[in-house]
């Protein structure tokens, strides 16, 4: 089974996914948090950043564009031909308030015959072969058999569905029966993305779907970066989270500043890891943090003195791993 690390905009770009590579094997691709192709066709020094494979193999890294015009998906398709990559990811999935209100990400799902029109225009002149990563639809699980047949109509590279709708945000369980319609039906490449939090979720996927192509692992990865590791026989090691965690504060301290951007983006990270440890307080410490100088001993606390528990705690953000 490939395992691919799913985009999750704000933590997994550049700095994080080259040092969990360097440190945790066994991820297949890394999926590029969304890019939004600009109006003047021009990479931002930001994107060029970002697009840099760095030490990693442009075929381990999957690009993701976040766009409802066909020409700004075409120009950010021929980008991606130049630099390298071999395929381009379509997100429709997004479901932020912003987005979707601009018709974009899970926002192109509203009007399946605006998003025909799309996508016709898409697969007839990307240079790229095209994957999409999609919701169920927007309310109601329901929209799923008309946006599974149109999609269905078209040659795509691979198809990574989370199977919630987009008003379900990340909240609530997933729904299967959607994901099994689509293994029964869809002429591709299948991805299952969705509370996959521990090895045996994983298992119990591979299991109920023996077609399929890959597994997405999210929130899972974030609070514990082994899970890759775990799922494929390996165990978790403290002085590799740490080393991990060391390597990770280092590289972003050397290029932002600590309190105005370490710090902010470390506590969303924690926000994840400190599910693997018990809540004693001291997530809700670290929360309240104005310095890294003030957060950064508590990540030592809870790195190397507390215990870990055997599976990150999702309950504790009202989760469950999957249970089919
Ligand atoms: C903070 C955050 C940022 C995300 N950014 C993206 C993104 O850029 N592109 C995308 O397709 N999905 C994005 N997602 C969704 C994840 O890729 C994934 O679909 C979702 O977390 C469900 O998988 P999980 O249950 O394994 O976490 C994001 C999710 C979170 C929580």
């Amino acid at each position: 089974m490939r395992c691919c690390f799913a985009p999750m905009e704000g933590i997994t770009g550049k700095r994080y996914r080259e040092v969990h590579a360097a440190f945790y094997p066994g991820i297949d691709r890394y999926c590029l948090p969304f890019l939004t192709p600009t109006e003047a066709h021009r990479l931002t020094p930001q994107q060029v950043r970002e697009l840099d494979p760095g030490p990693l193999d442009r075929a381990r890294l999957l690009p993701q564009v976040l766009t409802k015009s066909a020409d700004d998906f075409v120009w950010f398709a021929s980008v991606l031909a130049e630099l390298g990559y071999s395929e381009v990811n379509l997100n429709l999935g997004c479901p932020s308030g912003t987005v979707v209100s601009k018709g974009k990400g899970a926002g192109l799902l509203r009007d399946p015959d605006a998003l025909r029109r799309f996508l016709d225009e898409i697969f007839l002149r990307s240079p790229l072969p095209i994957s999409v990563k999609t919701r169920i639809g927007l309310e109601s699980e329901s929209e799923f058999g008309p946006i599974l047949a149109l999609l269905c109509a078209y040659p795509l590279r691979a198809l990574c569905i989370h199977p919630r709708t987009r008003r379900e945000l990340y909240t609530g369980s997933v729904h299967l029966h959607a994901f099994a319609r689509a293994a029964e039906t869809a002429p591709f490449p299948l991805c299952y993305n969705g509370n996959l939090f521990t090895p045996a979720s994983v298992h119990r996927i591979e299991e109920a779907f023996p077609g399929l192509q890959s597994v997405m692992l999210g929130r899972g990865m974030l609070a514990d970066p082994a899970l890759v590791v775990r799922c494929r026989g390996g165990s978790r090691s403290r002085e590799t989270l740490l080393a991990f965690h060391e390597a990770l504060s280092g590289r972003c301290l050397a290029d932002l500043h600590p309190n105005q951007a370490v710090l902010p983006k470390f506590k969303e990270l924690w926000l994840w890891l400190s599910l693997l440890f018990p809540d004693d307080g001291t997530w809700k410490r670290m929360k309240k943090c104005r310095t890294w100088t003030e957060f950064y001993p508590l990540t030592q606390r809870l790195l190397r003195d507390a215990p870990m528990l055997p599976e990150a705690d999702f309950s504790r953000l009202g989760q469950s791993p999957v249970q089919p």
